[in-house]
């Protein structure tokens, strides 16, 4: 029988963590086209080759997370993505939502989609050489109105399905609930929703039986809205963050996540450090590490623009910024 606990906890192995580079088409299709680069299957394999590739990321990343189209590609070492992270000791992992669409209940907020199928999927994904998997929900926040509760219990209740189904199938779950950080709220109303959708959660996830020491909670930090003309310091972030999670996380999660949110890759480094240093100081239960897309993607991309003769120099602008990232995630 798999090692769910043992998977999960290998994901946090000092100054590790890992790469999302799970954009759906229709993300790595804006991705992409923010560059200048048109996407096609072929143009979405470099663009994953030019991060999987790069040299000696074992060093820093214990895992990826591919998209399904990316299982079954190959890269410049003309291995399989997953074959060629596993033989360097990366552990591949895969997105299993498929995506969010509008909540009926309230169109203005989301609801992810993707459990129908889901049981049968998380088998091929597994011959395919997935060991974990990542669900994404979408809450978005508006003033004192939304999320509403309605968001709340439907994205918790998916969750918690989701997990299920990924841990009777073997394979470990990353339950990722994306508070966005679009908007124009306080970093204490980033806090206090944070809150709101853990304690939902938590309470759904044992509702539906889910082994919490097998599951890797996937956040957003605390953060004032992008639009909110402010900028929090470090310090701000990393308090206001860790309180809300002490007070909503039980100590038996295999260990918590940080997505970039769509922070600058400096801020988010900076954050990251921040958070990590006072969960030392304040002896936190659970081992906490980075889940990046952006923030480790985005100087690489600029640099590379789809031209095969720019991948040396963008792969040093990624390696750059993944040992930064990995300094940050030790404290
Ligand atoms: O689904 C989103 C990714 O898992 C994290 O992406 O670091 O760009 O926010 P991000």
């Amino acid at each position: 029988m798999t090692d769910l606990v043992a998977i999960a906890r290998s994901l946090f192995a000092p100054g590790k963590g890992i790469l999302a580079a799970d954009e759906s088409v229709h993300t790595a299709t804006k991705r992409l086209a923010d560059y200048g680069i048109s996407a096609s299957v072929e143009t979405r394999r470099l663009y994953r080759d030019l991060f999987i590739g790069a040299e000696d990321i074992e060093e820093s990343l214990s895992g990826v997370i591919l998209f399904s189209e990316t299982l079954l590609q190959k890269g410049s070492d003309k291995k399989l993505f997953p074959t060629s992270l596993a033989a360097r000791g990366i552990l591949p992992g895969v997105k299993v939502d498929l995506g969010a669409e509008p909540l009926p209940e309230s169109p203005h907020e989301f609801i992810t989609q993707g459990l129908l199928d889901l049981p049968e999927r998380l088998v091929a994904y597994k011959k395919q050489g997935a060991v974990f998997t990542k669900w994404r929900a979408v809450i978005r926040i508006d003033g004192d109105t939304l999320p509403s509760a309605v968001a709340l219990h439907e994205n918790a209740k998916r969750l918690a399905s989701y997990a299920k189904e990924a841990q009777s199938a073997g394979l470990v779950p990353i339950l990722e609930p994306d508070i966005l950080h679009e908007g124009k709220h306080s970093r204490q109303r980033s806090r206090a929703v944070i809150g709101e959708v853990l304690k939902t959660l938590f309470s759904v996830l044992e509702e539906h039986s889910v082994d919490r020491a097998s599951i890797v909670l996937k956040t957003s930090m605390a953060l004032s809205g992008s639009e909110s003309g402010r900028t929090d310091s470090p310090e701000e972030v990393a308090d206001d963050t860790l309180a809300v999670l002490v007070e909503n996380v039980p100590p038996q999660v295999a260990g918590i996540v940080f997505l970039s949110g769509g922070q600058t890759p400096d801020e988010a480094t900076t954050n990251l450090a921040a958070i990590t240093r006072r969960a030392k100081e304040l002896n936190m239960p659970w081992p906490l590490t980075f889940s990046f897309a952006r923030a480790l993607q985005d100087e690489a991309l600029a640099v590379w623009k789809g031209n095969e003769e720019n991948v040396p120099t963008a792969r040093e602008a990624f390696l750059n910024r993944l040992a930064k990232v990995s300094a940050a995630a030790s404290g």
